[in-house]
């Protein structure tokens, strides 16, 4: 947001309060830590999106290729009529492998956080599918409790792509299913999106990319905290750090400082000491055992899961 504090709406007022109220609290914890939500500004947007087409970063075209594989499949448990109600929609490119094999769909309900990004997307799938009813909403998916009323009785078929659920805490993991199992009513369906566990090396690689594109994803936050917050990060006294930690089953990213330094964030000063990290992501990995445990946690059970040959990924049906 490079927007003068005048010309903002009050939405973005908002925004731009919640993110430095957000920064201060992370940073005065210990250890230290910022939501990783703040990393999806348009930059970090279009910088996850290149992310996705890395060599290494295995995940998005092998959920893709698993979709596009099996889309008939879904599209026949799903039932004919449901309203299709994607979570976290972005730009909605996987949804258009389901929406082919759809075409008596009785809508398409993207919910999404970003409005710009929402009515975009929204317009294109109008443009590109003539026939589809897109009824778009606006919001947090982790706080919503009802859909458009447009939507009747049609049978609702959640979709939550990309292994987002690996980047909630399993506990959050479970208040997300509980949540949606609640929105998709009882005769409804998740199809759901998993990364597996498997040989750590292949992990490591897929967080840290040759071409440092997922370095950048991650220095992009002090960018933004400079341009936001007024803060003074020398982007080069910082560098990304991601590992898998086997024991939790999950990759750690964070930002470490390279040499003691002061940075000033908000007219506030902090001392970060050479070494010190200041965690951003969590990317939880699941076995199929653990998959049907969090869906049996969060009300659901696993009707059909597919993998790729290599096992690298999972979708699973839950009802
Ligand atoms: C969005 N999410 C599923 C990505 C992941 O793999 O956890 C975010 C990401 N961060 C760095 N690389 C990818």
């Amino acid at each position: 947001m490079n927007v003068p504090l005048l010309a903002m709406d009050e939405g973005e007022r908002a925004d731009l309060d919640a993110f430095r109220r957000d920064v201060l609290a992370g940073l005065a914890e210990a250890p230290r830590a910022i939501p990783a939500k703040y990393l999806y500004d348009a930059r970090g947007s279009a910088l996850f999106d290149a992310i996705c087409e890395q060599p290494e970063y295995y995940p998005t075209r092998t959920e893709a290729a698993i979709l596009r594989q099996r889309a008939q499949e879904i599209a026949r448990l799903g039932g004919r009529g449901c309203a299709l109600v994607e979570y976290g929609s972005g730009s909605s490119v996987k949804t258009r492998l389901l929406l082919e094999a759809m075409p008596d769909l009785h809508a398409y309900v993207p919910i999404d956080i970003s409005r710009g990004h929402l009515e975009a997307t929204a317009r294109r799938l109008r443009e590109d599918y003539p026939g589809l009813r897109v009824d778009p909403v606006t919001g947090d998916y982790m706080a919503l409790d009802a859909l458009p009323d447009t939507i009747g009785d049609a049978r609702r078929i959640g979709f939550f792509p990309g292994s987002t659920i690996g980047n909630l805490m399993p506990e959050e993991a479970v208040l997300f299913l509980r949540r949606a199992r609640r929105l998709l009513r009882p005769d409804g369906a998740l199809v759901l999106g998993v990364d597996l566990k498997k040989d750590p090396q292949w992990l490591h690689d897929a967080y840290n990319d040759r071409a440092g594109v997922t370095a950048q994803f991650t220095l992009n936050l002090l960018r933004r905290m400079n341009r936001e917050l007024e803060a003074t990060f020398d982007l080069s006294a910082f560098a990304h750090d991601a590992s898998y930690n086997e024991a939790a089953g999950r990759i750690e990213i964070y930002f470490r400082s390279l040499r003691d330094q002061m940075v000033t964030i908000a007219g506030s000063r902090f001392q970060f000491a050479q070494g010190e990290r200041i965690h951003t992501e969590y990317s939880y990995k699941y076995d199929q055992t653990e998959i049907a445990e969090l869906a049996r946690q969060g009300g659901f059970s696993v009707a059909a899961s597919w993998t790729d040959p290599s096992r690298l990924f999972a979708v699973a049906f839950l009802k």
